[in-house]
């Protein structure tokens, strides 16, 4: 059977804490999308382990782990992050890490492109990650990229990148920022026969494994309004990050898909460009800024804070169809008097409220929010380990967000380490 984990709005924090959790009771953890735009902490026995481009199941002696085709992969950043995690003590990650020939390449040629057309768009870019996302998944959908399994099996594999780079080198005017393709195309032929033991194909290997009965668990990337369709578009990441874009770059038989977990913050955050209804850009965005230590886990930038949506999380819930959700950091909130939560967008124009989510991101960033707001708990959660211990305010504010979504609060996250979570 195969459990999902999806991040709800714009990068919930939580998703390698919970499979992390949850990767003790699976025999493979899988990543379906996103490349090494990821950032996935997770505190364990006092060390903190930062996953861009390998599952977090990793970290489990028993978890087998999967780079499904729907991702891209930097063959550079596969090897640095196993010797990171080799480096820390992880027990024999080498036999229990996987990835499908599958895979589209995530390059530096495309890493150059991405940077240099975020240049170009300047005050109006998207603030990507800048680790080339966006090129490698449109040249795959352009057809001109090249799969690891043709790194593996073409010798003329090069060619494609080198028609690559001409092309770029057409569209930005000779210059890639120093790029230099020749040295590309060696170090990749160098790591050829260091990543043959690790390339299978993610038909056999998943079709395999479904048929013994294994547990699946599949760690979302991103959140789901970065999706390429339904996110707040073009503000979003390349790839669908919401249950089709699962579906699509994983081979999981459909009837063997029991559950879906959405990740969801108690505040909202986002790095990047794009409109965010709830941003606070006074003392309160500061406040939970501060105290969440929100930094963007790829590239250091300050997230952008303000109070929860419930707009934006329950059209996530209508595209994603949650089973359960992790509530996480609620500890954040233990010192503010009050607590406040998005529940309708008015019409800026006509002050009628909206049905819906807007795909316009001109719209969404002019809409009039309507706030409910509750009393603060002002007590510490840290490290509560059973609900009812939780102040009545904290479970009132839990309570509100299940009624208001529908969807059953079944993990609470009170604290950045892996024991911090609370199980209803
Ligand atoms: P992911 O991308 O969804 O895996 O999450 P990130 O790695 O981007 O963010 C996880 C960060 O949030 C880590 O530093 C965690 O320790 C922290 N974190 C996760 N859950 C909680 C929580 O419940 N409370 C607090 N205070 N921090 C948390
Ligand atoms: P995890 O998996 C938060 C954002 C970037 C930018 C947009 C496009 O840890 O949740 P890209 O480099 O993907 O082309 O950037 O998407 N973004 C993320 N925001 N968490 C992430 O990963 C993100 N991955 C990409 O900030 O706004
Ligand atoms: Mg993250």
């Amino acid at each position: 059977m195969a459990t999902i984990v999806l991040g709800v709005q714009w990068g919930d924090e939580g998703k390698g804490k919970l499979c992390d959790i949850l990767s003790s009771e699976v025999q493979i953890c899988a990543r379906a999308t996103g490349g090494r735009n990821c950032g996935h902490t997770v505190v364990t026995n006092g060390v903190s382990y930062d996953f861009h481009m390998l599952p977090s199941g990793l970290l489990h002696p028993e978890t087998t782990n999967l780079i499904g085709p729907g991702v891209v992969l930097h063959v550079p950043t596969f090897f640095s992050e196993l010797a990171d995690v080799e480096a820390k003590g992880v027990v024999n990650p080498q036999p229990r890490l996987k990835v499908s020939t599958r895979c589209a390449l995530n390059l530096d040629l495309h890493t150059a492109a991405d940077r240099l057309r975020e240049g170009q768009l300047g005050s109006k870019n998207i603030g990507t990650t800048g680790r080339g996302i966006g090129p490698s998944y449109s040249s795959k959908a352009e057809r001109s990229n090249v799969l690891l399994g043709d790194l593996l099996d073409d010798e003329e594999f090069g060619d494609r990148i080198r028609a690559m780079e001409r092309d770029y080198k057409l569209r930005f005017g000779g210059d890639l920022g120093g790029y230099d393709v020749e040295k590309e195309i060696k170090e990749l032929e160098a790591y050829r026969e260091r990543i043959r033991p690790f390339s299978v194909d993610d038909i056999e290997f998943l079709e395999e494994a479904q048929n013994e009965g294994k547990k699946i668990m599949i760690e979302g990337a991103q959140s789901a309004l970065l999706d390429n369709t339904y996110g707040t578009w073009p503000y979003v990441t390349s790839t669908s990050t919401t249950f089709g874009g699962v579906m699509a770059g994983l081979n999981l038989n459909r009837r063997k898909v029991d559950t879906v977990i959405g990740v969801l913050k108690a505040y909202c955050t986002r790095v990047g460009s794009g409109p965010f209804p709830t941003e606070d850009f006074g003392e309160i965005g500061n406040k939970l800024q501060e105290i969440g230590h929100e930094f963007g886990v790829s590239t250091g930038r300050r997230r952008r804070c303000g109070w929860l949506d419930l707009v934006s999380a329950q059209y996530s819930h209508k595209v994603n169809h949650y089973d359960a959700l992790n509530l996480t950091k609620l500890d954040v909130l233990d010192t503010f008097e009050e607590i406040r939560v998005a529940v309708a967008y008015e019409h800026p124009d006509t002050g009628e409220t909206i049905k819906g989510f807007p795909a316009s991101a001109k719209l969404l960033s002019r809409v009039q929010v309507v706030y409910k707001t509750f009393k603060g708990w002002n007590t510490k959660t840290t490290s509560t380990a059973k609900y009812e211990d939780l102040p009545v305010e904290a479970r009132e504010y839990i309570e509100f967000i299940e009624d208001f979504l529908g969807v059953k609060i079944v993990w609470v996250g009170c604290g950045p380490k892996r024991d911090d979570i609370l199980v209803r």
